[in-house]
């Protein structure tokens, strides 16, 4: 894992823009794994502004982590509706190439096999953008995930629901389910690049970073991962032991 530690969001998200605006002119056919959630939000600024000034994003593929079940992609809290709204409609991308997990599958098992399939094809994820919950759940693999999981249908935790239903009327709306990559998926992306602001995850974060692995938080595993970037701000990493080893590890240019 390299942690790298911002004064601010802002500045986390420049740096991380920075790096996925960087890969992708070395590979216009990067395949991305994205992820929702107001984390991502700064980082998917820096996307658009680069593709205004004229990064190319026609042949960038992506898949999303994760969809409520239930929800059809117009609904105003579904994922499909977030990525367009926030990052899709913002780029040249082509939005036959951007997956998002089908919330109204029929048959979703076969659906969940047909996603992992497809992300195969495509040669795998190489960089998969990813934010925490304040459980440490990834994607929606809440605490008790297998951390060899793949794509599923998951019931959300009530702490899920709760921290989510801000952006419902009534936390009764929020889907109890969710389709959701597996922490095995997640795992086999090339690099994952994972956001973490605000002081309401530093205690996910700490045991992420510096806890054992454990599938109560979920993205601890990241520590077994050969290529994780983690991008927080002073808040989310208020609660590390070893916060002024990585900032001092940070200068020395690591
Ligand atoms: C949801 C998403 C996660 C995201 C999390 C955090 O649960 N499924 O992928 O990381 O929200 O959201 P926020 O960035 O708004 O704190």
């Amino acid at each position: 894992m390299q942690i790298f530690i911002f004064d601010t969001p802002e500045a986390a998200s420049r740096a991380a823009g920075e790096y996925v605006n960087a890969e992708i002119r070395k590979n216009p056919k990067l395949v991305l794994g994205l992820a929702t959630g107001s984390t991502p939000l700064g980082l998917y600024k820096e996307m658009a502004e680069a593709c205004k000034a004229g990064l190319d994003y026609s042949q960038v593929r992506s898949f999303n982590l994760d969809e409520y079940y239930g929800l059809q992609p117009d609904h105003p809290q579904s994922y499909r509706r977030f990525m367009n709204e926030n990052l899709f409609d913002h780029l040249n991308i082509d939005k036959a190439n951007t997956r998002v997990p089908d919330g109204t599958a029929a048959d979703p098992a076969a659906f969940c096999a047909e996603y992992e399939a497809a992300m195969k094809a495509a040669g795998g994820v190489d960089i998969q953008v990813l934010g925490i919950g304040s459980d440490g759940h990834i994607g929606f693999n809440e605490p008790g995930s297998s951390l060899v999981s793949r794509t599923r249908v998951v019931a959300l935790t009530p702490q899920t629901i709760s921290d989510n239903a801000r952006f419902f009327e009534k936390a009764d709306d929020v889907p109890r389910k969710a389709i959701s990559m597996g922490v095995g998926t997640i795992m086999e992306a090339k690099t994952c690049l994972m956001l973490c602001f605000g002081a309401n995850k530093a205690t996910a974060v700490q045991g992420m970073i510096e806890g054992g692995i454990t599938q109560f938080n979920p993205a601890s595993i990241l520590q077994m991962h050969p290529d994780t970037r983690v991008y927080l701000d002073e808040a989310a990493a208020s609660k590390l032991t070893l916060k002024d080893y990585y900032k001092w590890a940070g200068s020395c240019g690591l």
